[in-house]
C-alpha cells in the first residue's frame, strides 16, 4: 500500500454529510441549523437550542413550555445513579462519574438494554432518551462537585429554568441573572460541533446498532483528553501557575523552550480564531464586573496577547470558558463535565442523525509490521 495516501487524524478528510452544524473557518463562522452560534448565544435559553439541535427548528411559545416540563420531570438524581455514583472514589476524576452515571441510566432503560437487537431504537425512543440525559446531567454534575466538598445533595427546584437550576443544584443559592446568562451562553456555545473527535466517537458507535447511551459513554471518554474537552480544565492550571499578568512573559519563555502546548491555544479546523471565542469573552468581561476580578481579566489579556504574538495560534472556546466558570465557583475538575452537560445535546442529534441513513464507520489502514512469518516447529 505504499501509494497509499494516509491522512493521519483524518485531518482534511470529509466522511459524511449533516444538517446539523456548519463550521466555516474562513469566515470564523459556526451555524447550529442555520442560525450563527452568536445570535443564539445572545437571544435563546439553553432548552431552546438544544430543542433546535434535535428538531432542525427553534421551538415556539407552546413548544418550548413543554419541552421545559418533559425536561423538568428528569432533573431529580436516581437513587440507583446516586449509589452508582457515591461508590466512585472521591479522588478519581470527575468525568469517570459523569461517564458512570450515564452508563448506569442506559443499563437502566430496558428499551436500550434489554436486546442488542433493538438497541438503536426509533427516532421517537433516541429523543426520548436524549431529553432524559439532557435533564438528568446537571444533577450528576452538581452532586459530583457538592460530594467533593463534603456537602449535601440539593434537589432541582421546578421555579428555574434549566441554567438557574443547574447553578442552585450546583451550589445551593438561586444565581444571580448576570451569572445565569453568562453560563447559560457557555452551554450554548458548547453545544454543538460538528464531526469534532468525541461527536465522531458517538457516531462511531451509533452506527454499530449499538444504543444511544453507549454512543454518549464513549463521546464521554473521547472528550476526557486534554486535547478536547480537558483543555477548559488545564486552562486554569495554567493560570494557577502563571499567578499573576507580570509573571506571563517569562513563564511563556520557559514552556516554549519545553515545548510544551499552552492549552486553550490552536485549534484542529480554525486556524484565524475560534468563532465562539469573541461570544464567550464577552460573558467572561461581564463575570469579571460582577465579582470584581480585574486581575483575571489583566492576565487573560496578557497572555493572549503574548502567544499570539509569539506564535500565531488563537484561542479557542476553552480559553475563556475556564476562567469563566472559576469566577462563578466551580471546582477546575467540574469543568470538563460542564462540557458534558452542554455537549449531551450536539452528540445526541448526531446519534439520531447517524441512525436515520446509517453506515458502519470502518476504516482501512495500511499494514507497516513484521511481513508475514510462520511458527518454527
Ligand atoms: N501551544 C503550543 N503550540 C501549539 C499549540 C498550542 N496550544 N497548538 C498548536 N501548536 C503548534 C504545534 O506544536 C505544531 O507546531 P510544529 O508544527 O512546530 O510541530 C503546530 O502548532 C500545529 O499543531 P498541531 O497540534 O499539529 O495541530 P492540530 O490541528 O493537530 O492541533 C490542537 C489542534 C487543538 C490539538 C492543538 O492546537 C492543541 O493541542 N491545542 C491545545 C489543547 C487545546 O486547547 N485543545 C482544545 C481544542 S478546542
Amino acid at each position: 500500500m505504499a501509494d497509499t495516501e494516509i491522512r493521519k487524524g483524518l485531518a482534511g478528510v470529509v466522511v459524511d454529510t449533516t444538517a446539523i452544524s456548519k463550521v466555516n473557518p474562513e469566515t470564523n463562522s459556526l451555524l447550529y441549523r442555520g442560525y450563527p452560534v452568536q445570535e443564539l448565544a445572545a437571544t435563546q435559553p439553553f432548552e431552546a437550542v438544544a430543542y433546535l439541535l434535535w428538531h432542525g427548528e427553534l421551538p415556539d411559545a407552546g413548544q418550548l413550555a413543554d419541552f421545559r416540563s418533559a425536561e423538568r420531570k428528569h432533573r431529580a438524581l436516581e437513587d440507583n445513579v446516586r449509589a452508582a455514583i457515591d461508590l466512585i472514589p472521591l479522588e478519581a476524576h470527575p468525568m469517570d462519574e459523569v461517564r458512570t452515571a450515564v452508563s448506569v441510566i442506559g443499563a437502566s432503560d430496558p428499551d436500550a438494554s434489554g436486546s442488542v437487537l433493538n438497541a438503536g431504537g426509533s427516532p421517537e425512543q433516541n429523543l426520548e432518551r436524549s431529553i432524559r440525559l439532557f435533564a438528568a446531567l446537571p444533577a450528576i454534575v452538581a452532586y459530583g462537585q457538592r460530594r467533593r466538598r463534603g456537602q449535601d445533595i440539593v434537589a432541582p427546584r421546578d421555579d428555574l429554568d434549566y441554567s438557574a437550576n443547574f447553578l442552585w443544584m450546583t451550589f445551593g443559592e438561586v444565581p444571580d441573572p448576570v451569572v445565569v446568562d453568562a453560563f447559560n451562553r457557555s452551554m450554548i456555545l458548547y453545544a454543538e460541533h460538528s464531526f469534532n473527535a468525541s461527536t465522531f466517537t458517538a457516531r462511531v458507535i451509533t452506527s454499530t446498532l449499538s444504543d444511544l447511551y453507549s454512543a454518549v459513554v464513549g463521546a464521554i471518554g473521547a472528550l476526557k483528553g486534554p486535547l478536547h474537552g480537558g483543555a477548559n480544565e488545564a486552562v486554569l492550571h495554567i493560570f494557577d501557575e502563571i499567578g499573576d499578568a507580570s509573571n506571563v512573559a517569562s513563564w511563556l519563555d520557559r514552556a516554549l523552550a519545553e515545548k510544551r502546548k499552552i492549552m486553550g491555544f490552536g485549534h484542529r479546523v480554525y486556524k484565524n480564531g475560534d468563532s465562539r471565542v469573541p461570544t464567550m469573552k464577552t460573558a467572561l468581561d461581564t463575570l469579571v464586573e460582577h465579582y470584581g476580578r480585574a486581575d483575571v481579566a489583566e492576565l487573560y489579556e496578557t497572555l493572549e496577547q503574548e502567544f499570539v504574538s509569539r506564535k500565531g495560534i488563537y484561542p479557542n472556546l476553552d480559553y475563556p470558558s475556564g476562567p469563566a466558570y472559576n469566577l462563578i465557583g466551580f471546582d477546575t475538575l467540574t469543568f470538563t463535565p460542564l462540557f458534558v452537560a452542554a455537549r449531551v445535546t450536539g452528540w445526541t442529534a448526531h446519534v439520531i442523525e447517524q441512525a436515520g441513513a446509517n453506515a458502519l464507520i470502518r476504516p482501512l489502514s495500511a499494514y507497516d509490521g513484521v511481513d508475514e512469518r510462520h511458527i518454527q516447529i
